[in-house]
């Protein structure tokens, strides 16, 4: 197969930042997608329905012309954040669901959620009205080691949330580990998960093997191979419950290549070719479609992209570097060689 089309596909996670870094995020994320969740871990956080509606004028003052790519807002929870506020978010017509990170878990999360008891009526709320709760799964306590962050918050949080919420309707993010993707395979269907090009295509050899290496330090953080073999069993399954999402999360260079680098990998340059080239080396390609644009929308309650896109294989470089603020950033396999292109 030298050429594919599939219906546009959607991006169920990404981060794109504020004011002049949206120059270089919007059109990168818009580069193929149809539409994006976009997380709201911003300094300060987007907590309330008139700080999704603001970000997300100025995300579109910066959308390409003749694009119809649209962000879809997520709110971030917090302890303090009211059932009215969730009430309105589902009731405004742009809000896709609410993002609840463990305090201190990663990238601007301090203010997130210190105790899943704190927003019990929240949770309540949100079984209620269908909307969409996106975990970061990964618990914080400084004595559990950093590879066993998503596996001990799916036995201590995850299991009680499930049983607790049993109409939920959760997606567990950017899963990392075979024990993400064997609770999701036998989860209820009102549970899925996304999973990003970067723990599809490494494991954590890659990043530490030989040296270290910054841009492919993200959270959670990359697992052993074993972990990766079972995501991509999964994510080429066709199971419904797995959809892309890319996690693609710009920092600076200097801010990655640094004593205390930041965790985030930005692939939005290349997203839909390293799926692509993950699904063909899997022998799966045909299920590139059921992953990137049609499981996402099923599981979202939304229509699927009229449009379509269509792949070629047509080797090509990522780019080293692309233009960030006063500096830049290495994407995700940067001066790498990659098979298709994106027509
Ligand atoms: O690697 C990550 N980067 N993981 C996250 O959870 C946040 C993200 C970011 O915002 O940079
Ligand atoms: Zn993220």
């Amino acid at each position: 197969m030298d050429q594919i089309s599939i219906i546009q596909p959607d991006d169920w996670h990404l981060h794109l930042r504020d004011h002049t870094a949206l120059a270089t995020t919007v059109p990168a994320a818009a580069r193929g997608f149809g539409r994006g969740i976009v997380m709201p871990n911003l300094a300060p956080p987007v907590t309330t329905v008139a700080e999704a509606s603001a970000y997300r004028d100025r995300i579109l003052s910066y959308r390409p012309a003749g694009s119809n790519w649209e962000p879809l807002m997520v709110l971030y929870l917090t302890d303090n954040t009211s059932t009215e506020e969730i009430r309105s978010a589902a009731n405004c017509g742009f809000i896709y669901g609410c993002k609840y990170y463990p305090a201190g878990a990663t990238t601007n999360s301090d203010s997130g959620v210190t105790d899943l008891a704190n927003i019990h009526a929240v949770l309540e709320t949100m079984q209620e009205l269908g909307m969409v709760l996106q975990l970061h799964g990964e618990v914080t306590d400084t004595d559990v080691d950093i590879f066993d962050r998503e596996a001990v918050f799916i036995d201590r949080h995850l299991l009680g949330l499930a049983e607790n919420f049993p109409k939920l309707k959760i997606v567990l993010e950017h899963i990392t580990t075979r024990q993400a993707a064997d609770f999701v395979t036998s989860a209820t269907d009102n549970i899925a998960a996304t999973i990003t090009p970067q723990h599809l295509l490494y494991n954590r050899n890659h990043m530490l093997a030989g040296g270290i290496r910054p841009h492919l330090f993200c959270l959670p953080i990359l697992k052993r191979n074993i972990h990766q073999r079972a995501l991509l069993d999964v994510a080429t399954s066709g199971n419904k419950k797995f959809f892309l999402g890319t996690d693609s999360a710009p920092h600076a260079q200097e801010h990655k290549e640094s004593a205390c680098g930041c965790a985030g990998c930005f692939s939005h340059p290349a997203a839909i070719e390293l799926y692509a080239e993950v699904f063909e080396q899997a022998g799966a390609l045909t299920e590139l479609e059921a992953f990137a644009s049609k499981n996402g929308p099923d599981f979202y309650g939304l229509p699927y992209n009229r449009s379509s896109i269509t792949l070629r294989r047509e080797p090509w470089q990522i780019p080293s570097a692309v233009p960030f603020n006063d500096s830049q950033i290495i994407p995700l396999a940067g001066g790498n060689s990659i098979n298709w292109r994106l027509a």
